[in-house]
């Protein structure tokens, strides 16, 4: 992990790769949009206002929300545009459904099998690509810069 190269900041993208999927709880899924269902509750529970908010839009949420007719509900929340965000971004999409470290291609390639053609997450894809590609881009281009694959 390499948010300990991260000057600050680094509980706070700890704390949102641990929660970004809270929303998939069977108990929170008021919309079964689980990043927004995940952002209320964490935002009824007290949490920090940039923790919401990263986990409201995580990976290009916003492509997903605009099928689903929820871009106004999403919209209620900040979606930052920063360092923090785009290493979130990283982390989910360079990672496998059970964990296993994947690149950002195969991951695409892994929703599109595992998911129906029909579901959100496929039919928001390539809306939400190049957004998730810029994130990509920027985050390994940080990691790349300060070294921090070095460390792990
Ligand atoms: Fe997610």
């Amino acid at each position: 992990m390499f948010a300990g190269a991260l000057p600050t900041d680094a509980d706070l993208l700890l704390a949102a790769a641990w929660l970004h999927d809270v929303g998939y709880a069977p108990e929170l899924a008021a919309t079964g949009f689980h990043p927004l269902d995940g952002a209320r509750h964490l935002e009824e529970i007290g949490a920090p206002a940039r923790l919401v908010g990263l986990v409201a839009h995580h990976s290009a949420a916003a492509a997903e929300a605009g099928v689903l007719g929820l871009d106004v509900e999403l919209q209620e929340f900040e979606n930052e545009k920063t360092l923090v965000r785009d290493l979130l971004w990283l982390s989910d999409m360079t990672t496998g459904p059970t964990g296993q470290p994947m690149t950002f291609v195969e991951r695409m390639a892994e929703l599109r099998e595992r998911y129906p053609a029909d579901h959100y997450v496929v039919r928001s894809l390539e809306a939400g690509m190049p957004m998730r590609q810029q994130a990509v881009d920027r985050a390994q281009g940080w990691i790349n810069r300060v070294g921090a694959l070095a460390q792990v």
